[in-house]
């Protein structure tokens, strides 16, 4: 197996979260890192070579992979240097801005023959791959409705994150991750959106979005997103008609629960509640619902850089493609557009 000889663009948070997880391969050596500000480069661990700029760095014949991870603006530039150089690469989400910019990436790599893929390790997310066996396995039956929600309570952001011209606001940030998912797992193609994102504490970018999808085999999927909502969570819920599948915690901490009246209309007794008579919300009857554990998963966000050391050798296929990338991208330009005007918007696949 040939060993990936690393180069990382951006020695910021992400930059120094993918140094330590190369730490852990012996087929992968970081070689190198670049950032434009010194002062991030003061900790580069022992051996690893520092430069100031990316075009320093690509000079560095040793280099055969680049990961890019510099603010979200400067990706385009960053990844068709790296292609021009024959470096194969490895970009930060959002790859792009615009979907312009995205399609003369992915040229770039494509004319010199170099893999092209984005760092989606999300897709090796506990709670998201507990909730993709319960689909692909059709554990609860024809589904209807698939909820994922995050919640979180510290509101600010930070840094670059502040300006919308930086790709800042959560639809840049865990939106591409959270939509992303939601692709991957319902896999149908999208009919139309509609979507609501607020500035709700933060003047310029968003911090709050909800999004509901509507895929052509019939499932609706609902993405909300808070990062000033006091209740912090990480939620899922899958509606089918043979039963429910919930998760609270990226953990994957949940279960799957079933009736014993499946799909029977029962006759209603009204039950007393706080919220006077009603049939149809009473407590449920003795012995109604039964739970069985939610299926087990062995991931982790190594998983992705296993893949793509296999993928770098040939063994196997990328797994985050392109054509997804950009179909993530595409879709975030329809959730803009519906929330601007407020409107649900038919998406061309
Ligand atoms: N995959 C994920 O889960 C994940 C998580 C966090 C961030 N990210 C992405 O990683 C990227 C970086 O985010 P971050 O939080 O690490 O930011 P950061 O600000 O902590 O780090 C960015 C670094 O890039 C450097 N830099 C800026 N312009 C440069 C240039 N032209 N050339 C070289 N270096 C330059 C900065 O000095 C800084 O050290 C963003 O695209 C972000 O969306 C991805």
């Amino acid at each position: 197996m040939e060993k990936i000889k690393l180069g990382i663009v951006g020695f910021g948070f992400m930059g120094h979260c993918d140094a330590d997880m190369m730490n852990t391969f012996d087929e992968i050596d970081l070689v190198a890192v670049a950032d434009t500000n010194p002062d991030q480069l003061k900790d580069a661990p022992e051996g690893v070579e520092t430069y100031a700029n990316i075009d320093e760095m690509l000079a560095n014949a040793d280099i055969n992979v680049v990961m890019v991870s510099t603010p979200n603006p400067s990706h385009p530039e960053m990844v068709k240097k790296a292609a021009a150089a024959k470096k194969h690469v490895i970009c930060e989400k959002p790859a792009a801005m615009s979907i312009a910019e995205y399609d003369e990436m992915v040229a770039a790599c494509k004319e010199n023959g170099v893999l092209f893929t984005v760092h989606q390790q999300r897709r090796w997310d506990k709670d998201y791959r507990i909730m993709k066996e319960v689909y692909d396995k059709n554990l609860v039956g024809d589904m209807y409705i698939i909820k994922s929600q995050l919640y979180g309570v510290n509101g600010n952001m930070h840094d670059w994150h502040i300006y919308p011209e930086m790709g800042g606001g959560m639809l840049y940030d865990w939106g591409v991750h959270l939509i992303d998912q939601m692709l991957d797992m319902v896999k149908s193609e999208v009919v139309s959106l509609y979507a609501d994102v607020q500035n709700v504490i933060n003047e310029n970018v968003d911090d709050y979005f909800k999004i509901i999808l509507k895929f052509k085999n019939g499932v609706t999927a609902e993405i909300e997103l808070g990062t000033y909502y006091l209740t912090p969570k990480r939620a899922w819920f899958i509606g089918g008609k043979k039963g429910s599948a919930i998760i609270d915690g990226f953990g994957g901490e949940g279960k799957i629960v079933r009736t014993a009246h499946l799909l029977e209309n029962v006759p209603g007794k009204i039950t007393m509640t706080a919220a006077g008579p009603t049939r149809s919300f009473g407590p449920p009857e003795p012995g109604l619902l039964s739970e069985e554990p939610l299926p087990e998963v062995n991931v982790a966000h190594r998983n992705y850089f296993e893949h793509f050391l296999k993928a770098f050798n040939g063994e196997e296929e990328i797994i985050v493609k392109p054509e997804q990338v950009r179909r993530v991208l595409r879709l975030m330009d329809a959730v803009r557009e519906s929330a601007k005007t407020g409107k649900s918007i038919a998406f061309e696949e």
